[in-house]
Order: structure tokens, then sequence, then C-alpha cells
């Protein structure tokens, strides 16, 4: 698959510390789209104290989801930009089933309000992973403050303990990587996210990645996924 090709729609869905982030920023350096981080874009809401910050931070800190209807004004402007006409990765949305029927509408009315398209219906790759190696995995994730590298004091230290191989920042802990709160994010996940899964299966836009395999081997799986499947667009542009 060429660079300048369209990816199309691809959604990343796995538990918390599943790897969605870390492949998330391979697959952008591959194949030059943008990672669309719905954790990240609430982050830098609640860092600049706007509205919808101020409204997510208490149910962040609790590991809970932040609910459906304050999202989708944000993803929907997010996608809208031009970075976006090649394609994107979805990491962390959607969450819910309502939120995966959001999105599907939400495309569909995007392609017949602009008939030069470049929407395309998602294609979803699933990592699963077992619960004590997320455990761990969280645990031991930290991450570059300037650069947003992610790494693992367990699987990828960085050369030198607690700083950035790249950019020599101050590596630092995610205040929702504490374990009381990663117990109740794993839960919500169970409770909330499994049934995202179905809804694509269902429509058979689901395929499975082994996500207990190590970093590397993960993204072989991923970019053959990607290079098997050709983008599905909404309607017949
Ligand atoms: P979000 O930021 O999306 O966090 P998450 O889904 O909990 O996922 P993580 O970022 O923790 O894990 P990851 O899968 O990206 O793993 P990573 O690659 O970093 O969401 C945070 C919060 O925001 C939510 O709790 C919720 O409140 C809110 N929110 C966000 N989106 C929402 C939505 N749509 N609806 C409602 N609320 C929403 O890897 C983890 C660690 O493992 C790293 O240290 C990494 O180095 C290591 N690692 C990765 N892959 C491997 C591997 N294969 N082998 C060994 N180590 C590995």
């Amino acid at each position: 698959m060429e660079a300048s090709q369209s990816i199309g729609s691809i959604v990343l869905l796995g538990p918390p510390g599943a790897g969605k982030g870390t492949q998330a920023k391979r697959i952008t350096e591959r194949y030059a789209i943008p990672q669309i981080s719905t954790g990240d874009l609430l982050r830098e809401n609640v860092r600049n104290g706007t509205a919808l910050g101020l409204k997510a931070k208490d149910i962040m800190a609790r590991g809970e989801l932040v609910p459906d209807e304050l999202l989708y004004d944000m993803v929907a402007e997010r996608l809208r930009r031009p970075d976006c006409e090649r394609g994107y990765i979805l990491d962390g949305f959607p969450r819910t089933a309502a939120q995966a029927g959001w999105l599907d509408a939400f495309l569909e009315r995007e392609i017949l309000d602009n008939p030069k398209c470049g929407k395309w219906l998602p294609f979803v790759i699933s990592m699963d992973v077992d619960y004590n190696v997320l455990l761990l995995r969280l645990t031991g994730r930290r991450t570059c403050p300037t650069c947003e590298r992610i790494y693992n004091v367990h699987y990828q230290p960085p050369r030198v303990d607690g700083i950035c191989d790249v950019d020599g920042a101050k590596l630092v802990t995610r205040n929702d990587d504490r374990e009381e709160v990663i117990r109740e994010r794993l839960q919500a996940y169970e409770r909330q996210t499994r049934p995202v899964a179905e809804y694509y299966q269902q429509k058979g836009r689901l395929v499975s990645v082994d996500g207990m395999l190590n970093a590397d081997q993960v993204t072989e799986q991923v970019f053959r996924e990607i290079r098997n499947h050709s983008p599905a667009k909404v309607g017949g542009c």
C-alpha cells in the first residue's frame, strides 16, 4: 500500500493497556495518517481547563467513562479536519455501543453532505490481552510529556532510567495508572466496551490480532491487516 493511498477509517479496539496507543503511533509513522485518541484529546481539555475538561476531569480520575454525549462534538470536529482526508486511526473511540452507532451514522451523514467523499465505514482491529498482563503494562507505563512516546519499565524501558530517549525529557506516570483506578478502568471496559466488538463483528468489520505478543510482532499483524483491507466507503461515490 502506497503512502499516498487512502487508508480509510481504522479503529483500534482493546482494553486499557492492550497497546492501542503504541500501535497507533506506529501506524501514523508508517502510513502518515493522524492518530485520534479521545483519551489524549480529553486530557488536553483537562489541562486547558475547558468546559469539557472540567466535566471530564473527576470522571477520568475515577477510571469511569465520560458520558457519550460529551464526546460527540469533540470527535466530529476532529474528523472534519483536512488531515483526515486519506484516513485516520481512532484510538479509544468508540467505547460504547452507542458511540459505535453514532460514528456510523455520523460518517453516513457526512458523505451525504459532502459529495467529495473521503469518509469510510470504520475497519476495526481488536487486540486482547490477559488481565494480569494489562495490570503489569499499565503500572509500568511511563510517557514522555513532550513527544508523547510511550515506554514501559518492564517491557520497553528507556536507555536512561526515567528519561526520554528522543528528547531527554523526564518521563511521567499517567494520573489514572494507579492500581485502584486501573481496576475500575478494566471493569468499565468489560461492562461498556465489550459490546462494541460484538457490534462490529455482526457488521463483518472486525479483525483480531494477538495483543499478548511483543510490540513488534503485534505491529507486523496490524500492518498485515491494514494491507489486506480495502477501505469501505459509505455510499457509492
Ligand atoms: P485512554 O487514554 O483511551 O486510555 P485507555 O483506553 O485506558 O488505554 P490506554 O491508553 O491506557 O492503553 P493503550 O491500549 O493505549 O496502551 P499503551 O499502548 O499505552 O482513556 C483514558 C480515559 O479517558 C478513560 O478511562 C475515560 O475516562 C476517558 N475516555 C477516553 N475515551 C473515551 C470514550 N470514547 N468514551 C468515554 N470516555 C473516554 O500500552 C500500555 C503499556 O504497555 C505501555 O507502557 C507500553 O509500552 C506497553 N506495551 C504496549 N504494547 C505492548 C506489548 N505488545 N508488549 C509489552 N508491552 C506493551
